[in-house]
This record gives structure tokens, C-alpha cells and sequence, in this order.
């Protein structure tokens, strides 16, 4: 079932467009992520939907009703709309106790003093905070502050929750909990929620659906699966799975699904290729860190590299290596010596794409 589309949607600062023609239809109950750089156009996106900001150009409709309609003049405001929204700040009411926080949206929603304590008790309970709802907000922690920034955004069961970056000043191990936590919420009451993050992590553990944005633009569209293992667009290896992108090669022979690529010193990589090619045009290779072998290299797919210095990582370590011009990041148990030698890339694993157009764009 359909609950949300995004059609045409265009937000423009001056000559920016900060969001450019965006199309997403989302699924009721789906936990879909915009995942991408600083910049990208996420929080934008995130607050056209709220109702916090309005774009400049298309709709948006949601369970069958529109909430806005640029050509329309149409634009509910963020109340009209009755989402459940948890931005990076947490905007909690210090002057209140943690329970009347949560209770605020009931009682701005008049729901009856019994059903809400039930489920302001109900929405703490969920959040693990129970023991706290008599504190202020100034007498817990960052972390605290930011489950009952959630339970106040759950509490009403919106039937859709917008959360831009909620985790992002929790440290390690608890963003780890608060994601299985947050995610178990969500299925629990049913939600559809869209989320905001540029941890690939986070996107990848998370979401049924993830879109990768740049610019302003959708890259890429798809599963966790999808996207981290078919990549169809360069940006989206580097991004997802941080795939080294080695340039400056042409496409010398290229068959269905599969290409070769050549360098100017003459070496070659064959790989696969995700979208069509010529022969005789510029490609590049993407080939993730963990996918560059140093052990058994075979001849196939074997390049001569100059290794650069490791640095140890604990469970590996990390090293550069130069293909000619071109520094590569790869992993390994155990790091080659300094100077030349030789690496190899299973042909799976390089994928050869064409030229990205826009790779010097910051975002
Ligand atoms: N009020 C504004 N005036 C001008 N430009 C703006 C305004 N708000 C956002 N932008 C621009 O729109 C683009 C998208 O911003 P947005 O806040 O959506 O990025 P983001 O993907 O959420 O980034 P981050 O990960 O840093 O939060 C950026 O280039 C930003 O500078
Ligand atoms: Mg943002």
C-alpha cells in the first residue's frame, strides 16, 4: 500500500536547487533512509514533508490526501499535517518533566486524562525511561534527552515519522542500542518512517529502502542489498562501502555485463559492468578496500603497484598502494613491504562504470 509520494519536487535557494526534481513513493509501514553527504539535500526533503518548508516546484500527497501542491497554492501547515518529527536538537521543554514533555502532543490533541497517562506510561516503557519520568530534561544525558525526544514523537502514533540524524550525539555503543531499539518501535506500532543520516551503517542495518542522494539529485534507489552490492553509479561504491575509484583507464573491450578496461602503462582490469559501455571510451573501476588481495595473486586481473606505508588497525591493517597517478586504500591481515609488488582484484568484484560526470561536485 502506498502512503507517501514525492512527485517533481524541487526546492530552490536563488540559483540553488537544494532538493532537484525528487520522485520517492513510499510504502505504508516502510523504514526508508536518505542517506548521503553534508549538504545533499536531506534535511530539505525531510522538512518539505513535515511542512516546515515549503518547495519551490510539485506535490506531495500522503495516504491519499495532499499536503501540498506548489501549481496549487496548497501547503498544510506542520499541525495539519500531525507527524511525529525528531530533529537533531531535541527541542525538549526544560521547564517540564520528562512525562509532561511526552504528554504535551496528547493534550494538545485532547485526548482524555486516563488514555493519557496509559500512553505516556505505554511510550516510556518503550523507551526504557520509566524510572525517569519525573526528571527535567537537564538532569539526563544526551542520550536520554534523545529517547524521550522520541517517545514524544511516538506517543500520538503519527502515522508517519520524520527523524533527521536522532542519533547522531550518542556515543558508539549506545547509537548501536538506540538503533535496534528505534527500529523495533517502528514495527512494533507499525510506522511509516523516512530517516535522515549520512552513516552508511546506520542506512545499511536500518532501512527496507535507501536512497542515496548528491546534489540535490537521487542516485541511487533500492535495498540495503542493492545498493551496497549493486552499486549503479560510482558515487554510490564510494559512498556505500567507501569502493576506491581508480580513473584515467578506457574501455578495450567490453562484452554483456562484463568490460575490460586499460590503462596508459598498458595494465588492465577486467570487471563487471553495471551499466552500458563503449569500447574506446573512458571508464573507471570501483573496488572496495576489503577486495584488493595481496596473497595468491593470479595472472588474470594482476597489477603491478608501488605499496605505500600501512597503518595497523587492530583487526588488519589499512594500506595505500599507487596504480601509476592513482592512490588505492586496501585491507589486509598482513601489509606488503614498502615499494613495488603486486596486487589482485577478483573480476566480481571490480565494477567498471562510465566517467562520473559530476565527481568534482563537493556534494
Ligand atoms: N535557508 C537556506 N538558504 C540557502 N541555502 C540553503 C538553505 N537551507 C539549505 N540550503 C542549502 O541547501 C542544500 C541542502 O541542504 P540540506 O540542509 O538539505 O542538506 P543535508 O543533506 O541535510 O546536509 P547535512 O548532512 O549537513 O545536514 C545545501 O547546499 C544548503 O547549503
Ligand atoms: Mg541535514
Amino acid at each position: 500500500m502506498t502512503d507517501l509520494v514525492l512527485s517533481d519536487l524541487t526546492r530552490s535557494y536563488g540559483a540553488i536547487n537544494a532538493i532537484d526534481n525528487i520522485n520517492i513513493t513510499v510504502g505504508a509501514g516502510e523504514f526508508l533512509t536518505l542517506l548521503g553527504p553534508s549538504g545533499c539535500g536531506k534535511s530539505t526533503t525531510l522538512a518539505a514533508i513535515a511542512g516546515l518548508d515549503q518547495p519551490t516546484h510539485g506535490r506531495i500527497n500522503f495516504a491519499g490526501r495532499t499536503l501540498f501542491d506548489a501549481a496549487a497554492g496548497i501547503a498544510l501547515p506542520p499541525e495539519a499535517r500531525g507527524f511525529g518529527v525528531v530533529f537533531q536538537s531535541y527541542a525538549l521543554w526544560p521547564h517540564m518533566t520528562v512525562e509532561d514533555n511526552v504528554c504535551l502532543s496528547l493534550k494538545l490533541r485532547k485526548v482524555a486524562a486516563p488514555e493519557r497517562n496509559r500512553r505516556v506510561g505505554e511510550a516510556l516503557e518503550l523507551v526504557g525511561l520509566t524510572a525517569y519520568a519525573k526528571r527535567y530534561p537537564g538532569e539526563l544525558s544526551g542520550g536520554q534527552q534523545q529517547r524521550v525526544a522520541l517517545a514524544r514523537a511516538v506517543v500520538f502514533r503519527p502515522a508517519l515519522l520524520l527523524l533527521d540524524e536522532p542519533l547522531s550525539n550518542l556515543d558508539a555503543q549506545l547509537r548501536q542500542e538506540a538503533r535496534v531499539w528505534l527500529k523495533s518501535i517502528q514495527r512494533e506500532l507499525g510506522l511509516t518512517a523516512i530517516y535522515v543520516t549520512h552513516d552508511q551503517e546506520e542506512a545499511l542495518s536500518m532501512s527496507d529502502r535507501i536512497v542515496v542522494m548528491r546534489g540535490g539529485h537521487i542516485i541511487q534507489m533500492g535495498t540495503p542489498q542493492d545498493i551496497y552490492e549493486r552499486p549503479v553509479h560510482p558515487f554510490s561504491a564510494s559512498f556505500i562501502g567507501s569502493a576506491n575509484l581508480i580513473a584515467g583507464g578506457s574501455v578495450s573491450e567490453v562484452s554483456e555485463q562484463e568490460a575490460v578496461i586499460t590503462f596508459g602503462d598498458g595494465q588492465a582490469i577486467r570487471g563487471v559492468a553495471p551499466l552500458p559501455l563503449q569500447s574506446g571510451s573512458p571508464a573507471l573501476v570501483a573496488v572496495r578496500p576489503q577486495n584488493i588481495r595481496l596473497a595468491e595473486v593470479p595472472d588474470a586481473n594482476r597489477l603491478l603497484v608501488r605499496f605505500g606505508p600501512a597503518n595497523y588497525l587492530g583487526d588488519r591493517f589499512e594500506q595505500e598502494a599507487f596504480l601509476g597517478e592513482c592512490r588505492l586504500r586496501l585491507q589486509a591481515i598482513r601489509p606488503a613491504p614498502e615499494g613495488q609488488g603486486n596486487i589482485w582484484i577478483d573480476r566480481a568484484n571490480a565494477l567498471i562504470f562510465p566517467p562520473d560526470e559530476r565527481a568534482k561536485d563537493k556534494t
